[in-house]
């Protein structure tokens, strides 16, 4: 461990995702385990700057690798993009004996730490969102458990739709991201997948699929709907009218970002706070971890921002065609 790291903070930023406490447990009881003393920072970069700043202990930590949001809090916080409120955060974690933080967020959330790496505060980068859409990891804390939820809540409204021979849009969460609904597209069978990256607004498309699907005698018609897209209940007013088909849209919403994490987010989540304490303690500053090709490493925040990620051609091809 390098000798100057004696203390060091975890704040989780941006929107919350199930696994997240589980990163912070793991944070927390890997830097205690290395001699190092953590403290928890509330509600991401707003907190830090009303030094809402806590001790956190081994049992501090106890009961929360099952719970879903994050036992810190987390927050949007605008002004952190501005050079001297980042001066300041940097500052205020020196007042507290602070020599380095992890932050659990997305892409956002790097910048920041980022910025606090510039001021003179080691950062490490944990990627907490439930959209995929980190490029430089295949992986993301809170990805599994949102995907399941969703693929379970979409189920549910299948039994209906199927009952009532109705056609179904439901409305996922990713705004700028479809990885949500390309997997509960294929996951549940979806008719139709609409994701951001790749929807081209060709609406008399989706009807004619419809239109011929019922031909063939299929009693529901299922649309998967990335949040990006928008629109779903106007969309299923206009198919509806277009179609002679009772429409209805469904949409998911925050409970996609809630709920207690899978074994998957739990595990990955751990590993992945331990790593992060880990390098962090032994002085690395300006490095995010990721999972990639099989493997925990980790990358360089610009590196890592610099990165780009598409929607895999293949994968699509597949939800199409099956
Ligand atoms: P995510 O981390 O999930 O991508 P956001 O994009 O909302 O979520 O970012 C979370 C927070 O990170 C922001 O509210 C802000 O405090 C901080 N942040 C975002 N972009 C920057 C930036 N360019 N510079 C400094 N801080 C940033
Ligand atoms: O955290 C990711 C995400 O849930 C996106 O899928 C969604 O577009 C966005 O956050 C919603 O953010 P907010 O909580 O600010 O409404």
């Amino acid at each position: 461990m390098a000798d100057q790291i004696k203390t060091i903070g975890v704040l989780t930023s941006g929107g919350d995702a199930p696994g997240m406490n589980a990163a912070i447990r793991a944070v927390v009881r890997k830097a205690l385990a290395n001699g190092v003393n953590v403290k928890g920072i509330k509600r991401g970069y707003a907190g830090l700057l009303a030094e809402e700043i806590i001790d956190m202990g081994r049992k501090d930590v106890s009961d929360t690798i099952q719970r879903g949001g994050t036992i810190l809090g987390t927050a949007r916080c605008l002004e952190f993009k501005e050079e001297e409120v980042q001066a300041q955060a940097a500052e205020i974690c020196k007042k507290h004996g602070i020599d380095g933080i992890v932050v659990i967020g997305g892409d956002g959330s790097y910048r920041g730490a980022q910025a606090l790496a510039r001021h003179g505060i080691n950062t490490i980068g944990l990627p907490g969102t439930i959209d995929l859409d980190i490029a430089c990891t295949d992986y993301t804390i809170g990805f599994d458990t949102a995907v399941n939820t969703a693929m379970q809540a979409i189920d549910k409204v299948r039994d209906t739709s199927s009952s009532h021979e109705r056609c179904s849009i439901i409305e996922v969460m990713g705004r700028n991201a479809g990885y949500i609904a390309l997997w509960c597209g294929i996951a549940n069978g979806a008719e139709d997948i609409l994701l951001p990256e790749t929807y081209d607004y060709n609406e008399q498309r989706i009807i004619n699929n419809i239109i011929e699907n019922r031909k063939k005698g299929k009693k529901h018609h299922i649309i998967i709907n990335a949040e990006g897209i928008g629109h779903s209940t106007s969309m299923a007013r206009r198919i509806e009218a277009a179609t002679g088909i009772e429409t209805r849209a469904t949409i998911l919403g925050y409970m996609q970002r809630g709920g207690s994490p899978t074994c998957k987010d739990r595990y990955y989540a751990s590993i992945m706070g331990a790593y992060a304490a880990d390098i962090l303690c032994e002085g690395k500053s300006n490095r995010v971890v990721a999972y990639r090709g099989g493997e925990f490493v980790d990358y360089d925040i610009e590196e890592a921002l610099n990165m780009t990620k598409q929607i895999p051609e293949y994968q699509y091809m597949v939800s199409k065609t099956i």
